[in-house]
């Protein structure tokens, strides 16, 4: 049984691929074409599939598209459908936006976007860019697929409660919004999912990040994460007026009154304008009481579930620091939060429920995020050979590595299957000496970001509890710890200005040679931890290929680039 997931109606395009329950391949649209989110979340971009994505899972599978047995697409049109819309026909003005949207949060070309959504099948079957037609051609003539709409937040839970460790879990999914929902509640118990309790437009945690975001000039949909680090310079002045804008009831539903943020604060940052205390102030308001928030909803969960788990989706579940609280609480034993929390991960979740469905099995859970596309020492060497690059095979990648890395230089490392999810794990990353104070401003500088960016470390799983207060294992980077008192001078590099930091834990299980590389670098220095950030500059997505960390290295200040078993030094 073969199935295919599809996310493609907001942002972060993606393919993925599961085979009776195990997940053979899954990456993000972005990769491929080199545009960030692979498209902004508007109606009119919801007609492009993610072709390269699922070229590519098909690829590493060694299948046609016409080999595919089911086609799970991550958003229900039905839903709108019944609610919203004839049942038949959609009328669709020549210009939709001369008339009235049917209510505020709803966009005049909403009809545009369903017609697309409706039409994904054939799209898929006709659609394929002409370089990568091959394998999409023949389905035209064999396709016997069973398609399947699969609401957008089922597949956001989906992507957690079946990728999670756990035969049972409490699961929650916070974003911006699907169809109509933008908060569920759920329960699996091994055998059955149970939609406990939603939240639907337009009352969303998401959105109103989302417009914070925007209002204090970055991008939404996009940003939030940067909006996240802003709250830790911040204090929390406004949590009071944010506090009375979300009213949550007993049964986890809540209500979000109109935002009016200009109307409260004043006019809106313009992008690039200088960040004052204002500024930094909104956001940790907003941090704190979309933490306080969570923490209310995890609270009235667990009383719904006695669950010991807690797993989570939903772009919001990205937001570090919440999770931490969430975890803080002490209401479940386990948090755990898929790593592509994002709409990306509806892909992966639309393709495990739809396998769920047809088998009645569980076959495969999460224990890594590397499910991206590798390249051979054969491929890299013809592939630096004819650009006529000059490089250094190394014999002990790890130990070569962790010597170049002691010398203070900044070292891009491109090795194995690439990443699925927004965060860079050791496939495609950055890494650095965390010893000296100055390596967040270093690579703050190397990747063109703001001073204010932290960046995170990556620790040996097994010494994660020494050096930050408490760890236990956090292989996706989607928790802080506070960086341990009698450590924190010795790593000064990882240390936000809060005192905490986002660490990754790894196992030699989940990824050998960066485990290795880590062990190398205490052998020389006695620190297991290493600064670990995306291998991207600026706006860019993480690299993928060879050819794009071979550009990245060369178009920006970084010293060294450990790609397979090849080393270039500048
Ligand atoms: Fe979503």
């Amino acid at each position: 049984m073969i199935t295919l997931g599809l996310n493609a109606v907001f942002h972060d395009s993606a393919a993925c691929l599961v085979r009776d329950g195990e997940v053979i391949a899954a990456a993000e649209e972005e990769r491929f074409t080199r545009i960030k989110h692979g498209k902004r979340p508007l109606p009119f971009t919801t007609w492009e599939l993610p072709f390269h994505a699922v070229d590519y899972c098909l690829a590493t599978a060694g299948i046609e598209l016409a080999d595919v047995d089911q086609v799970a697409y991550s958003y229900d049109p039905r839903l709108l459908l019944e609610e919203q819309f004839d049942k038949e026909k959609i009328a669709l003005p020549l210009q939709p936006s001369a008339y009235p949207a049917k209510a505020l949060w709803t966009s005049p070309w909403e009809p545009l976007q369903l017609a697309y959504i409706m039409n994904a099948e054939r799209q898929l079957l006709d659609g394929a860019p002409h370089h990568i037609r091959k394998r999409f051609l023949s389905a035209k003539e064999r396709k016997h697929w069973q398609w399947h709409y699969v609401e957008h937040h089922l597949a956001h839970e989906a992507s957690a409660f079946l990728a999670a460790p756990f035969g049972e879990s409490a699961v929650m999914t916070l974003d911006g919004r699907g169809e109509l929902a933008t908060t569920t509640y759920g329960r699996f118990d091994g055998r059955a999912f149970e939609r406990l309790g939603e939240v639907r437009m337009p009352h969303s945690l998401g959105l109103l990040y989302e417009q914070v975001t925007d209002y204090l000039g970055f991008l939404h949909s996009s940003d939030e994460y940067k909006v996240m680090a802003l709250a830790s310079y911040g204090s929390p002045e406004y949590a009071g007026v944010f506090r009375e804008m979300i009213s949550i009831k007993d049964d986890g539903t809540y209500e979000i009154a109109d935002p009016k943020l200009a109307e409260r604060f004043g006019p809106a940052r313009q992008r690039g304008a200088e960040l004052t205390k204002k500024h930094f102030d909104i956001a940790r308001s907003l941090q704190l009481v979309l933490e306080e928030s969570a923490v209310s909803l995890s609270t009235i969960l667990k009383e719904k579930t006695r669950s010991k788990n807690l797993c989570m989706a939903g772009g919001v579940a990205l937001n570090c620091v919440m999770n931490a609280k969430i975890r803080d609480a002490g209401l479940f034993d386990n948090v755990w939060v898929q790593p592509a929390a994002g709409d990306a991960g509806t892909a992966l979740g639309a393709a495990l429920w739809s396998d769920w469905q047809a088998r009645g099995l569980r076959a495969w859970s999460m224990d890594h995020a590397y499910l991206g596309p590798a390249y051979g020492d054969e491929e890299i060497k013809s592939f630096l050979d004819r650009g006529k690059v000059k490089y250094r095979k190394m014999h002990d990648i790890p130990r070569e590595t962790a010597e170049v890395l002691e010398r203070d230089r900044i070292v891009g490392w491109f090795q194995g299957r690439m990443e699925f999810g927004p965060r860079a794990l050791g496939a495609r990353s950055i890494l650095a000496s965390p010893l000296s104070a100055g390596m967040q401003q270093r690579l703050n500088d190397i990747k063109d970001r703001e001073d204010f960016r932290p960046v995170a470390p990556v620790v040996m799983e097994e010494h994660a509890a020494e050096w930050f207060t408490g760890a236990r294992t956090s292989p996706f980077m989607l928790f802080v710890y506070d960086v341990a008192p009698d450590k924190a001078e010795r790593i000064p590099a990882v240390r936000h200005v809060d005192g905490t930091a986002r660490i990754q834990t790894v196992n030699r299980n989940q990824n050998a040679l960066y485990y290795d590389l880590l062990r190398a670098f205490r052998d020389r220095t006695g620190v297991p931890v290493l600064v670990n950030t995306s291998f991207n500059t600026r706006s860019e997505p993480v690299v993928c290929t060879p050819r794009d960390a071979v550009e990245c290295f060369w178009t920006s200040p970084i010293d060294a680039l450990a790609i397979g078993s090849f080393l270039l030094e500048k």
